[in-house]
């Protein structure tokens, strides 16, 4: 299994070795929990650096409750079992009080992008986000950063402030790893009972009958509202938004003249599922 770092200070050597070997850094920011979808983004990295870091972090400051905090999975054991056949040259997974020490009192916020949909509904998510990934970067000195399009939101806000902060790495998008019936995997599956399990592809499922329906030259917000209501008729308690929007700037839109993403987020058996497709 690959070293597990519990101290930032220990990253910094490390590193400097590396770079004095003109290796190339890869980094995985991950909270653990990992699955296929993680493991992907490993082995795009594995495949395009010499030296990969896997940082494994449940970040307090992007969680919305402590309720929620409290609940997130936390699967150390398996996680590097995972790991361990991948080729993972570190892991950095250091407690909170070490990256947040007394005294900590920066944020990273990213406006416009951060504002609508998962920031909507997750008043400050993005502002811990941001903030945690911008120090990831500091402390691994990666040059070059590895995050899922599942979180598509996400990925546009770190390639946004990389560009804005000028800080030296690249940001590769990977493709949203599925489940045969469609699922997009996230760490919240494992919540989902077996009747909401059966009932959780139909968000992908519709989303891309919608998206067909789009193509074909069908009117955005009415075909959005019959997905709407077909998720609650499939079982879904609640669909926080679904919207087709600019795929990189996320504003909304009504038709394909550009690049068009369409993202949702829906309850389901206590669990709030995401998920994205390219329209
Ligand atoms: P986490 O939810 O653990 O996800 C870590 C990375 O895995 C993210 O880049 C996410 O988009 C990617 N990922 C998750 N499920 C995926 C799937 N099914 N297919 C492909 N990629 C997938 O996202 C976070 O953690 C945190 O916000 C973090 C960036 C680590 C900052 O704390």
């Amino acid at each position: 299994p690959p070293p597990v770092l519990r101290r930032v200070a220990m990253m910094r050597p490390l590193v400097a070795g590396w770079k004095r070997a003109n290796e190339t850094v890869g980094v995985v920011p991950t909270m653990g929990a990992l699955h296929e979808g993680h493991l992907s983004l490993v082995r795009a990295a594995r495949a395009e650096c010499s030296r990969v870091i896997v940082t494994i972090f449940i970040n307090p400051k992007q969680f919305n409750s402590t309720e929620d905090l409290a609940k997130y999975p936390r699967t150390e054991d398996e996680d590097l079992a995972l790991l361990a056949p991948l080729g993972v040259d570190a892991v950095l997974s250091p407690p909170p009080e070490e990256v947040y020490p007394p005294g900590f009192a920066t944020t990273v916020s990213v406006s416009g992008l951060s504002a609508p949909m998962e920031g909507e509904h997750r008043p400050g998510h993005f502002d811990g986000m941001a903030t945690v990934v911008t120090k990831l970067f500091g402390m691994t000195e990666a040059d070059r950063a590895y995050f899922g399009q599942k979180d598509w939101q996400q990925l546009q806000i770190v390639q946004r402030f990389v560009a804005d902060l000028n800080l030296p790495l690249t940001v590769v998008g990977c493709e949203t790893i599925r489940e045969t019936d469609g699922l997009a995997m996230s760490s919240r599956n494992r919540r989902l009972d077996p009747a909401a399990r059966a009932i959780a592809p139909a968000l992908h499922r519709i989303m891309q009958e919608s998206a067909a329906l789009i193509r074909a030259g069908a009117p955005v917000p009415e075909t959005m509202k019959t997905a709407r209501a077909q998720l609650v008729e499939a079982g879904f308690a609640s669909v926080e938004y679904l919207e087709l929007r600019s795929a990189a700037t996320l504003d909304r839109v009504q038709d394909l003249s550009a690049p068009a993403r369409m993202l949702a987020a829906a309850h389901l058996g206590g669990v709030r599922l995401i998920d994205n497709i390219a329209v």
